[in-house]
Protein backbone atom coordinates (compact mmCIF):
# COMPACT_ATOMS: atom_id res chain seq x y z
CA UNK A 1 0.00 0.00 0.00
CA UNK A 2 1.22 3.32 -1.11
CA UNK A 3 2.25 5.47 2.27
CA UNK A 4 0.99 8.90 2.40
CA UNK A 5 3.31 11.66 2.51
CA UNK A 6 3.17 15.43 3.81
CA UNK A 7 6.06 16.91 1.22
CA UNK A 8 4.60 16.55 -2.08
CA UNK A 9 6.89 18.97 -5.20
CA UNK A 10 4.90 19.76 -7.89
CA UNK A 11 7.33 21.01 -11.43
CA UNK A 12 9.97 17.74 -12.48
CA UNK A 13 11.76 20.32 -14.09
CA UNK A 14 15.78 20.39 -13.64
CA UNK A 15 15.35 22.41 -10.27
CA UNK A 16 12.22 20.73 -9.20
CA UNK A 17 13.80 17.33 -10.07
CA UNK A 18 17.47 18.31 -8.11
CA UNK A 19 15.75 20.09 -5.20
CA UNK A 20 13.05 16.58 -4.78
CA UNK A 21 16.53 14.43 -4.96
CA UNK A 22 17.86 16.96 -2.19
CA UNK A 23 14.71 16.01 -0.01
CA UNK A 24 14.88 12.29 -0.65
CA UNK A 25 18.79 12.11 0.34
CA UNK A 26 17.63 13.31 3.44
CA UNK A 27 15.04 11.26 4.18
CA UNK A 28 12.25 13.68 4.06
CA UNK A 29 9.52 11.46 1.86
CA UNK A 30 7.81 13.12 -0.90
CA UNK A 31 5.40 12.60 -3.63
CA UNK A 32 5.82 13.71 -7.05
CA UNK A 33 3.66 15.81 -9.72
CA UNK A 34 4.23 17.11 -13.30
CA UNK A 35 1.36 17.98 -15.21
CA UNK A 36 0.76 15.92 -18.50
CA UNK A 37 0.81 17.60 -21.85
CA UNK A 38 -0.09 15.16 -24.66
CA UNK A 39 3.14 14.37 -26.37
CA UNK A 40 5.21 17.13 -24.82
CA UNK A 41 5.21 16.12 -21.43
CA UNK A 42 3.92 12.91 -20.12
CA UNK A 43 4.88 10.44 -17.22
CA UNK A 44 7.58 12.96 -16.66
CA UNK A 45 7.50 12.60 -12.60
CA UNK A 46 7.12 8.94 -12.94
CA UNK A 47 10.06 8.79 -15.01
CA UNK A 48 12.08 10.78 -12.72
CA UNK A 49 11.05 8.20 -10.15
CA UNK A 50 13.25 5.03 -12.77
CA UNK A 51 16.09 7.72 -13.45
CA UNK A 52 17.04 8.25 -9.99
CA UNK A 53 17.69 5.71 -7.06
CA UNK A 54 17.10 8.22 -4.48
CA UNK A 55 13.55 8.77 -6.02
CA UNK A 56 12.25 4.97 -6.27
CA UNK A 57 9.90 5.03 -3.67
CA UNK A 58 7.87 8.26 -4.45
CA UNK A 59 4.58 8.20 -5.33
CA UNK A 60 4.33 10.31 -9.00
CA UNK A 61 1.35 11.98 -10.40
CA UNK A 62 0.14 13.61 -13.44
CA UNK A 63 -3.24 14.49 -12.31
CA UNK A 64 -3.91 17.29 -9.57
CA UNK A 65 -6.42 15.93 -7.30
CA UNK A 66 -4.66 12.82 -7.12
CA UNK A 67 -1.60 14.20 -6.26
CA UNK A 68 -3.14 16.40 -3.50
CA UNK A 69 -5.14 13.59 -1.87
CA UNK A 70 -2.25 11.19 -1.65
CA UNK A 71 -0.52 13.77 0.62
CA UNK A 72 -1.39 13.67 4.43
CA UNK A 73 -2.66 16.83 6.38
CA UNK A 74 -1.37 19.19 6.80
CA UNK A 75 0.23 19.41 3.76
CA UNK A 76 3.36 20.85 2.53
CA UNK A 77 3.08 21.44 -1.33
CA UNK A 78 6.30 23.11 -2.93
CA UNK A 79 5.88 24.25 -6.51
CA UNK A 80 9.10 24.59 -8.22
CA UNK A 81 7.80 25.89 -11.58
CA UNK A 82 8.71 29.33 -13.90
CA UNK A 83 7.15 32.26 -12.79
CA UNK A 84 4.31 34.02 -14.14
CA UNK A 85 1.54 32.11 -16.19
CA UNK A 86 2.47 28.52 -15.28
CA UNK A 87 2.69 29.46 -11.36
CA UNK A 88 -0.37 31.31 -11.38
CA UNK A 89 -2.19 28.61 -13.31
CA UNK A 90 -1.11 25.84 -11.07
CA UNK A 91 -1.97 27.86 -7.99
CA UNK A 92 -5.50 28.40 -9.36
CA UNK A 93 -6.30 24.89 -9.88
CA UNK A 94 -4.92 23.85 -6.59
CA UNK A 95 -6.53 26.29 -4.67
CA UNK A 96 -9.67 24.65 -4.50
CA UNK A 97 -7.99 21.28 -3.78
CA UNK A 98 -6.86 22.44 -0.06
CA UNK A 99 -7.64 22.03 2.89
CA UNK A 100 -7.45 24.65 6.18
CA UNK A 101 -3.66 24.72 7.45
CA UNK A 102 -1.90 23.23 4.24
CA UNK A 103 1.31 24.59 3.41
CA UNK A 104 1.71 26.08 -0.60
CA UNK A 105 5.08 26.97 -1.12
CA UNK A 106 6.19 28.71 -4.24
CA UNK A 107 9.85 28.31 -4.75
CA UNK A 108 10.28 29.52 -8.23
CA UNK A 109 11.50 33.10 -8.79
CA UNK A 110 8.42 34.85 -8.39
CA UNK A 111 7.99 38.56 -7.96
CA UNK A 112 7.96 39.50 -4.64
CA UNK A 113 4.66 41.90 -5.23
CA UNK A 114 2.52 39.02 -7.03
CA UNK A 115 3.94 36.69 -3.90
CA UNK A 116 2.49 39.51 -1.54
CA UNK A 117 -0.83 39.16 -3.37
CA UNK A 118 -1.09 35.41 -3.31
CA UNK A 119 0.50 35.40 0.58
CA UNK A 120 -2.77 37.60 1.05
CA UNK A 121 -5.45 35.39 -0.97
CA UNK A 122 -4.59 32.27 0.52
CA UNK A 123 -4.39 33.90 3.91
CA UNK A 124 -8.13 34.65 3.38
CA UNK A 125 -8.96 30.59 2.95
CA UNK A 126 -6.61 29.80 5.96
CA UNK A 127 -3.66 28.19 3.43
CA UNK A 128 -0.27 29.50 4.62
CA UNK A 129 1.73 30.50 1.90
CA UNK A 130 5.61 30.96 2.07
CA UNK A 131 7.39 32.51 -1.39
CA UNK A 132 11.10 31.06 -1.43
CA UNK A 133 13.95 32.71 -2.84
CA UNK A 134 15.91 29.53 -4.11
CA UNK A 135 19.20 29.98 -5.85
CA UNK A 136 22.23 27.79 -6.96
CA UNK A 137 21.27 26.62 -10.10
CA UNK A 138 20.97 22.96 -10.43
CA UNK A 139 23.96 22.26 -8.52
CA UNK A 140 22.85 24.04 -5.66
CA UNK A 141 19.18 22.58 -5.69
CA UNK A 142 20.72 19.47 -5.48
CA UNK A 143 23.24 19.47 -2.95
CA UNK A 144 22.25 22.25 -0.68
CA UNK A 145 20.61 25.56 -2.45
CA UNK A 146 20.42 28.85 -0.57
CA UNK A 147 16.86 29.51 0.64
CA UNK A 148 15.95 32.69 1.42
CA UNK A 149 12.06 32.62 3.06
CA UNK A 150 9.26 35.03 3.44
CA UNK A 151 5.00 34.53 3.99
CA UNK A 152 3.65 33.27 7.02
CA UNK A 153 5.88 32.61 9.90
CA UNK A 154 3.78 30.33 11.57
CA UNK A 155 3.82 27.77 8.14
CA UNK A 156 7.97 28.98 8.23
CA UNK A 157 7.91 27.66 12.11
CA UNK A 158 6.72 24.32 10.77
CA UNK A 159 8.88 23.71 7.94
CA UNK A 160 11.61 25.10 8.65
CA UNK A 161 13.69 22.10 10.21
CA UNK A 162 13.45 20.34 6.77
CA UNK A 163 14.29 23.64 4.86
CA UNK A 164 17.78 23.64 7.30
CA UNK A 165 18.16 19.96 6.14
CA UNK A 166 17.87 20.45 2.53
CA UNK A 167 19.43 23.76 2.41
CA UNK A 168 23.59 24.42 2.00
CA UNK A 169 25.63 25.50 5.09
CA UNK A 170 27.75 28.36 5.24
CA UNK A 171 31.26 28.08 7.09
CA UNK A 172 29.91 28.39 10.34
CA UNK A 173 28.38 25.04 9.85
CA UNK A 174 24.53 27.21 10.02
CA UNK A 175 21.82 26.34 6.97
CA UNK A 176 21.84 29.15 4.92
CA UNK A 177 18.40 29.49 5.03
CA UNK A 178 16.18 32.62 6.79
CA UNK A 179 12.59 33.57 7.94
CA UNK A 180 13.12 37.60 5.86
CA UNK A 181 9.28 38.79 6.74
CA UNK A 182 5.78 38.70 5.67
CA UNK A 183 4.39 38.41 2.00
CA UNK A 184 6.99 38.68 -0.73
CA UNK A 185 10.06 39.49 1.58
CA UNK A 186 11.91 36.13 0.86
CA UNK A 187 11.29 36.92 -3.05
CA UNK A 188 12.66 40.31 -2.75
CA UNK A 189 15.62 38.78 -1.27
CA UNK A 190 16.02 36.84 -4.01
CA UNK A 191 15.39 39.34 -6.53
CA UNK A 192 18.25 41.66 -4.78
CA UNK A 193 20.40 38.16 -4.91
CA UNK A 194 19.90 38.08 -8.86
CA UNK A 195 20.71 41.79 -9.24
CA UNK A 196 23.97 41.39 -7.53
CA UNK A 197 24.60 38.30 -9.77
CA UNK A 198 24.18 40.87 -12.90
CA UNK A 199 26.31 43.32 -11.99
CA UNK A 200 29.17 40.59 -10.57
CA UNK A 201 28.47 38.49 -13.56
CA UNK A 202 28.74 42.18 -16.26
CA UNK A 203 32.07 42.85 -14.32
CA UNK A 204 33.68 39.62 -15.04
CA UNK A 205 32.95 40.29 -18.55
CA UNK A 206 34.29 43.83 -18.70
CA UNK A 207 37.29 42.63 -16.73
CA UNK A 208 37.85 39.85 -19.72
CA UNK A 209 37.42 42.49 -22.13
CA UNK A 210 39.83 44.79 -20.98
CA UNK A 211 42.72 42.09 -20.59
CA UNK A 212 41.35 40.43 -23.95
CA UNK A 213 43.04 43.43 -25.66
CA UNK A 214 46.25 41.98 -25.14
CA UNK A 215 46.09 38.64 -23.92
CA UNK A 216 45.16 35.22 -24.45
CA UNK A 217 42.03 33.49 -23.05
CA UNK A 218 45.18 31.31 -22.04
CA UNK A 219 46.36 34.29 -20.29
CA UNK A 220 43.38 35.25 -19.00
CA UNK A 221 42.04 31.91 -17.31
CA UNK A 222 45.22 31.54 -15.47
CA UNK A 223 45.15 35.48 -14.28
CA UNK A 224 41.56 34.53 -13.34
CA UNK A 225 42.18 31.47 -11.24
CA UNK A 226 45.42 33.44 -9.44
CA UNK A 227 42.61 35.87 -8.18
CA UNK A 228 40.59 33.37 -7.23
CA UNK A 229 43.52 32.35 -4.27
CA UNK A 230 42.93 35.83 -3.17
CA UNK A 231 40.11 38.06 -1.33
CA UNK A 232 38.59 38.24 -4.47
CA UNK A 233 37.47 34.45 -4.59
CA UNK A 234 34.15 34.10 -5.74
CA UNK A 235 31.91 31.48 -7.41
CA UNK A 236 31.82 33.62 -10.09
CA UNK A 237 34.64 33.86 -11.07
CA UNK A 238 35.63 30.62 -10.70
CA UNK A 239 33.55 29.49 -13.24
CA UNK A 240 33.92 32.06 -15.55
CA UNK A 241 38.31 31.28 -15.27
CA UNK A 242 36.90 27.38 -15.93
CA UNK A 243 34.76 27.69 -19.11
CA UNK A 244 37.72 29.78 -20.67
CA UNK A 245 39.50 26.29 -20.34
CA UNK A 246 37.29 24.84 -23.28
CA UNK A 247 38.11 24.89 -26.84
CA UNK A 248 36.21 23.38 -29.80
CA UNK A 249 38.08 22.91 -32.99
CA UNK A 250 41.38 25.29 -31.52
CA UNK A 251 38.96 28.06 -31.35
CA UNK A 252 38.20 29.03 -27.58
CA UNK A 253 34.19 27.62 -26.84
CA UNK A 254 33.55 30.94 -25.86
CA UNK A 255 33.85 32.42 -29.11
CA UNK A 256 31.24 30.08 -30.38
CA UNK A 257 28.78 31.55 -28.64
CA UNK A 258 26.51 34.48 -29.85
CA UNK A 259 27.25 37.51 -28.56
CA UNK A 260 23.11 38.31 -27.48
CA UNK A 261 22.68 38.08 -23.73
CA UNK A 262 18.96 36.93 -22.32
CA UNK A 263 17.27 37.49 -19.35
CA UNK A 264 14.35 36.01 -17.68
CA UNK A 265 13.38 39.14 -15.48
CA UNK A 266 14.35 38.96 -12.01
CA UNK A 267 17.46 41.77 -13.51
CA UNK A 268 15.22 43.95 -14.64
CA UNK A 269 12.64 43.69 -11.25
CA UNK A 270 15.50 44.67 -9.18
CA UNK A 271 16.36 47.73 -11.27
CA UNK A 272 12.33 48.33 -10.78
CA UNK A 273 12.61 47.94 -7.50
CA UNK A 274 15.32 50.49 -7.07
CA UNK A 275 12.94 53.11 -8.70
CA UNK A 276 10.43 52.45 -6.41
CA UNK A 277 12.62 52.63 -3.25
CA UNK A 278 14.22 55.51 -4.50
CA UNK A 279 17.67 53.90 -4.41
CA UNK A 280 20.14 54.58 -7.28
CA UNK A 281 21.15 51.05 -7.70
CA UNK A 282 23.10 51.51 -11.17
CA UNK A 283 25.16 48.64 -11.05
CA UNK A 284 22.09 46.01 -11.34
CA UNK A 285 20.70 48.75 -14.15
CA UNK A 286 24.13 49.24 -15.70
CA UNK A 287 24.40 45.11 -16.16
CA UNK A 288 21.07 44.61 -17.10
CA UNK A 289 21.66 47.61 -20.15
CA UNK A 290 24.28 45.69 -20.96
CA UNK A 291 22.50 42.57 -21.81
CA UNK A 292 19.96 44.62 -23.71
CA UNK A 293 22.69 46.92 -25.60
CA UNK A 294 23.82 43.61 -26.76
CA UNK A 295 20.70 42.02 -28.26
CA UNK A 296 20.75 45.26 -30.50
CA UNK A 297 23.20 43.26 -32.71
CA UNK A 298 22.51 44.72 -36.11
CA UNK A 299 22.81 48.36 -34.79
CA UNK A 300 25.82 47.34 -33.10
CA UNK A 301 27.46 45.88 -36.23
CA UNK A 302 26.74 48.84 -38.52
CA UNK A 303 27.95 50.99 -36.21
CA UNK A 304 31.30 49.03 -35.50
CA UNK A 305 31.40 49.36 -39.36
CA UNK A 306 31.10 52.97 -39.06
CA UNK A 307 33.22 53.99 -36.20
CA UNK A 308 35.42 51.98 -35.18
CA UNK A 309 38.38 52.95 -37.35
CA UNK A 310 42.31 53.06 -35.53
CA UNK A 311 41.21 52.28 -31.69
CA UNK A 312 44.19 52.01 -29.10
CA UNK A 313 45.27 48.53 -28.12
CA UNK A 314 44.26 48.79 -24.09
CA UNK A 315 47.64 47.58 -22.33
CA UNK A 316 46.61 47.45 -18.68
CA UNK A 317 48.64 45.90 -15.72
CA UNK A 318 46.48 42.50 -14.31
CA UNK A 319 47.14 44.13 -10.61
CA UNK A 320 45.24 47.36 -11.84
CA UNK A 321 42.52 45.94 -13.77
CA UNK A 322 41.97 43.40 -10.53
CA UNK A 323 42.05 46.39 -8.12
CA UNK A 324 39.51 48.20 -10.65
CA UNK A 325 37.19 45.06 -10.35
CA UNK A 326 37.72 44.40 -6.61
CA UNK A 327 36.32 47.91 -5.64
CA UNK A 328 33.27 47.78 -8.44
CA UNK A 329 32.35 44.23 -6.26
CA UNK A 330 32.13 46.18 -3.19
CA UNK A 331 30.24 49.45 -4.90
CA UNK A 332 27.22 46.23 -6.09
CA UNK A 333 27.12 44.27 -3.04
CA UNK A 334 26.94 47.75 -1.33
CA UNK A 335 24.28 48.45 -3.45
CA UNK A 336 22.39 45.32 -2.93
CA UNK A 337 22.27 45.38 0.82
CA UNK A 338 21.57 49.16 1.17
CA UNK A 339 17.84 48.21 -0.97
CA UNK A 340 17.38 45.40 1.51
CA UNK A 341 17.43 48.03 4.30
CA UNK A 342 15.15 50.29 2.46
CA UNK A 343 13.03 48.03 1.67
CA UNK A 344 12.88 46.34 4.84
CA UNK A 345 11.91 49.58 6.03
CA UNK A 346 9.31 50.70 3.77
CA UNK A 347 7.69 46.81 3.63
CA UNK A 348 7.91 46.55 7.68
CA UNK A 349 9.84 43.32 7.01
CA UNK A 350 12.28 42.54 9.84
CA UNK A 351 15.36 41.48 7.85
CA UNK A 352 18.92 42.08 9.09
CA UNK A 353 21.88 42.23 7.16
CA UNK A 354 24.01 39.80 9.14
CA UNK A 355 21.49 37.12 8.15
CA UNK A 356 21.25 38.07 4.63
CA UNK A 357 25.08 37.66 4.34
CA UNK A 358 25.02 34.29 5.92
CA UNK A 359 22.16 33.26 3.61
CA UNK A 360 24.53 33.69 0.74
CA UNK A 361 27.90 32.59 2.10
CA UNK A 362 26.90 29.34 0.75
CA UNK A 363 24.40 27.62 -1.93
CA UNK A 364 24.04 30.50 -3.82
CA UNK A 365 25.43 31.78 -6.66
CA UNK A 366 27.05 34.88 -5.66
CA UNK A 367 28.75 33.23 -2.52
CA UNK A 368 32.01 34.59 -1.94
CA UNK A 369 35.05 35.57 0.25
CA UNK A 370 33.65 39.04 0.45
CA UNK A 371 29.86 37.83 1.25
CA UNK A 372 31.94 35.89 4.34
CA UNK A 373 33.18 39.66 5.00
CA UNK A 374 29.77 41.16 5.37
CA UNK A 375 29.05 38.30 8.00
CA UNK A 376 31.46 39.56 10.45
CA UNK A 377 31.11 42.92 9.36
CA UNK A 378 27.12 43.10 9.58
CA UNK A 379 27.80 41.56 13.05
CA UNK A 380 28.46 45.12 14.19
CA UNK A 381 28.52 47.39 11.62
CA UNK A 382 26.42 48.40 8.54
CA UNK A 383 28.02 49.81 5.70
CA UNK A 384 30.20 48.63 3.59
CA UNK A 385 31.64 51.46 2.54
CA UNK A 386 32.43 52.94 5.86
CA UNK A 387 34.70 49.75 6.86
CA UNK A 388 38.48 50.13 7.67
CA UNK A 389 38.60 46.89 5.12
CA UNK A 390 36.80 49.53 2.30
CA UNK A 391 39.22 52.41 3.31
CA UNK A 392 42.53 50.75 2.66
CA UNK A 393 40.98 48.64 -0.79
CA UNK A 394 40.97 51.94 -1.92
CA UNK A 395 43.99 53.67 -0.93
CA UNK A 396 45.63 50.99 -2.99
CA UNK A 397 43.06 50.85 -5.90
CA UNK A 398 41.62 54.44 -6.52
CA UNK A 399 44.74 55.69 -8.91
CA UNK A 400 44.70 52.01 -10.50
CA UNK A 401 40.81 52.08 -10.75
CA UNK A 402 40.66 55.65 -12.04
CA UNK A 403 43.55 54.64 -14.57
CA UNK A 404 41.28 51.81 -16.00
CA UNK A 405 38.58 54.27 -16.71
CA UNK A 406 40.78 56.79 -18.50
CA UNK A 407 42.07 53.45 -20.67
CA UNK A 408 38.82 52.17 -21.41
CA UNK A 409 37.76 54.91 -22.82
CA UNK A 410 40.91 55.75 -25.16
CA UNK A 411 40.39 51.90 -26.21
CA UNK A 412 36.52 52.73 -26.48
CA UNK A 413 35.37 49.36 -24.76
CA UNK A 414 32.23 49.39 -22.89
CA UNK A 415 32.76 48.87 -19.14
CA UNK A 416 29.00 50.00 -18.30
CA UNK A 417 29.49 48.40 -14.81
CA UNK A 418 32.50 49.56 -13.51
CA UNK A 419 32.00 53.56 -14.87
CA UNK A 420 29.16 53.38 -12.69
CA UNK A 421 30.33 51.76 -9.81
CA UNK A 422 32.96 54.41 -10.10
CA UNK A 423 29.84 57.32 -10.70
CA UNK A 424 28.38 56.34 -7.76
CA UNK A 425 31.24 56.23 -5.69
CA UNK A 426 32.09 59.77 -6.48
CA UNK A 427 28.41 61.05 -6.42
CA UNK A 428 27.95 59.66 -2.40
CA UNK A 429 31.55 60.91 -1.66
CA UNK A 430 30.34 64.29 -2.52
CA UNK A 431 29.39 66.88 0.23
CA UNK A 432 27.88 69.26 -2.19
CA UNK A 433 26.02 67.71 -4.68
CA UNK A 434 24.73 69.49 -7.96
CA UNK A 435 21.20 69.38 -6.37
CA UNK A 436 20.80 73.18 -5.61
CA UNK A 437 20.42 73.79 -9.55
CA UNK A 438 18.64 71.06 -10.34
CA UNK A 439 16.24 72.60 -7.68
CA UNK A 440 16.61 76.12 -8.85
CA UNK A 441 15.59 74.87 -12.60
CA UNK A 442 12.55 73.29 -11.15
CA UNK A 443 11.44 76.03 -9.56
CA UNK A 444 12.57 78.50 -12.38
CA UNK A 445 9.91 76.54 -14.73
CA UNK A 446 7.52 74.88 -12.66
CA UNK A 447 8.03 77.11 -8.93
CA UNK A 448 8.24 74.00 -7.13
CA UNK A 449 10.03 75.37 -4.43
CA UNK A 450 13.37 74.43 -2.67
CA UNK A 451 15.09 74.93 0.97
CA UNK A 452 17.18 77.51 1.77
CA UNK A 453 20.44 76.58 3.63
CA UNK A 454 20.49 79.53 5.62
CA UNK A 455 17.14 78.41 7.41
CA UNK A 456 15.23 75.21 9.12
CA UNK A 457 12.33 75.93 7.75
CA UNK A 458 10.69 72.86 5.63
CA UNK A 459 8.41 75.54 4.06
CA UNK A 460 9.74 75.71 0.15
CA UNK A 461 10.56 79.01 -0.65
CA UNK A 462 11.20 80.58 -4.15
CA UNK A 463 13.77 82.02 -6.10
CA UNK A 464 14.29 85.91 -7.45
CA UNK A 465 13.67 84.45 -11.38
CA UNK A 466 10.66 85.93 -12.41
C1 LIG B 1 20.22 31.41 -8.98
C2 LIG B 1 20.05 32.09 -10.31
C3 LIG B 1 18.87 31.52 -11.01
C4 LIG B 1 18.87 31.81 -12.49
C5 LIG B 1 18.65 33.23 -12.85
C6 LIG B 1 19.02 33.47 -14.29
O1 LIG B 1 20.29 32.13 -8.01
O2 LIG B 1 20.31 30.18 -8.97
O3 LIG B 1 19.87 33.46 -10.10
O4 LIG B 1 17.72 31.92 -10.35
O5 LIG B 1 20.07 31.42 -13.03
O6 LIG B 1 17.32 33.53 -12.63
O7 LIG B 1 18.53 34.66 -14.63
P1 LIG B 1 18.63 35.26 -16.05
O8 LIG B 1 18.13 34.22 -17.03
O9 LIG B 1 17.78 36.46 -16.00
O10 LIG B 1 20.09 35.55 -16.28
Amino acid sequence: MNVKTEWGIVGMGVMGTALSRNFARNGIKITLFNRRIKKLEEEVALKKTQLYSELANAQAFEELDQFVFALKAPRKILLMLPAGDPTEDLLEQLGPLLSKGDIVIDAGNSHYQQTEKRSKSFMKKEILFLGIGVSGGEEGALKGPSLMVGGNKEAYEIVKNNLFQIAGKNNKGNPCCAYFGTGGAGHFVKMIHNGIEYAEMQLLAEVISLLHHNNSYEVIQTTLNQWNKTKSKSYLLEITADLLRYYEDELPFVEMIQDTASNKGTGSWATEAGTTLGYSNNLMASALYARYISSFKKERVALAKRFNKKIPLLKASFIQIKRSYDLSRWINHHQGFEMLTLAAKKYGWKLNLYQVASVWAEGCIIKSDLMEFCISLFESEKSLLLSNEFKKLLEQGKDPWKKTLKQAIKSEIPILCMQSAWSYFTALKTNKSTANIIQAQRDYFGAHGFLRIDSESDKLQHGPWH
